[in-house]
């Protein structure tokens, strides 16, 4: 594919592939001269229809690394606020010469639609609560930097599962490459289907997710997605699947703390859980720079 919207049409060779490419692209960004040639004369537009702080970021800072020319598209700031529709949003940039798309909007599957108005590669960077495949990439990475392998790995996921592309893209991706993931919060955050994968397990038993983990990642109550909100209240929630040191005594010994962002500290993560030894929040961003250059390498470049 030359689109990265999910994982579905992903095999784990070149997957591997991302990964292996992001040791490099570190590589590059430990440099005085952060730069390379490589998307040279390529325009990427960076089309983004809800807010966001790391992805966008770290997309443009990676598309700019490696030399692209970058068109920044806010929604918020843009004629969309005037009733102009996605389509006509699309065709109209599509005029500037784009050659590919970086997209996140609140609605699942419009990034697909992006390729379709376009005709033009898309990635992904968020799209309802369907798919993240870059921010699963890069918690992979995270979990590999640190463990040398996914293979046996289990990587526990708490919080919101239901509204979460984070959990969804992480369920589909860890699995391809070796591990298990256990998805644990609430009954009404926990849709069955997602049992379905494989090697995905699903509970609602806190202490029993994280038992065996060698990384355990806290997810916010994505309150804006819910129409009929989380029946309990954030203390509840608190109370039960806070990722805290406490739970983290259950996890394996070397176990690491992970976290998408944006966190709410001290209700789905203690701020001793998220600033700790353990953590590698701040890790994750980090790779996360590294990681979406080697996917704008590997899409529009080469595989190799
Ligand atoms: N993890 C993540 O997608 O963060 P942003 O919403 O800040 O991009």
């Amino acid at each position: 594919p030359r689109n990265l919207l999910d994982f579905q049409d992903w095999n784990p060779e070149r997957l591997t592939a991302i990964l292996d490419n992001a040791d490099t692209m570190l590589q590059v960004l430990d440099r005085p001269v952060k730069k390379v040639p490589a998307l040279q004369g390529l325009t990427i537009c960076t089309a983004f229809f809800e807010n966001s702080t790391r992805t966008r970021t770290s997309f443009e800072l990676a598309a700019r690394r490696m030399s692209a020319d970058v068109m920044t598209f806010a929604a918020g700031a843009s004629s969309v606020s005037k009733g102009e529709s996605l389509r006509d949003t699309i065709e109209v940039l599509t005029q500037y010469k784009v050659d590919a798309y970086i997209v996140r909007h609140h609605a699942s599957g419009a990034a697909h639609l992006v390729h379709q108005y376009s005709g033009k590669p898309v990635i992904n960077a968020g799209d309802g609560r369907r798919a993240h495949p870059t921010q699963a990439l890069l918690d992979a990475y995270t979990v590999r930097q640190e463990f040398g392998s996914l293979e046996g790995k289990t990587v526990a996921i708490l919080g919101d599962i239901r509204h979460s592309r984070v959990a969804r893209s992480n369920a589909e991706l860890l699995p391809k490459l070796g591990a298990r993931v256990v998805l644990c919060g609430p009954a009404t955050l926990l849709p069955a289907d997602l049992a379905a994968l494989p090697g995905v397990t699903l509970t609602t038993d806190p202490v029993e997710a994280v038992r065996g983990a060698h990384a355990v990642m806290a997810l916010r109550l994505q309150q804006e997605r819910m129409s009929g909100g989380y029946l309990g209240s954030l203390q509840e929630y608190a109370d039960t699947y806070q990722v805290n040191e406490t739970l983290m005594a259950h996890a394996e010994s070397g176990a690491i703390v992970l976290h998408p962002g944006p966190m709410n500290r001290d209700v789905e993560i203690s701020t001793e859980a998220a600033d700790g030894p353990r953590s590698r929040i701040l890790k994750q961003v980090e790779n996360g720079q590294a990681i979406r250059m080697s996917v704008l390498y590997h899409l529009l470049v080469g595989r190799d």
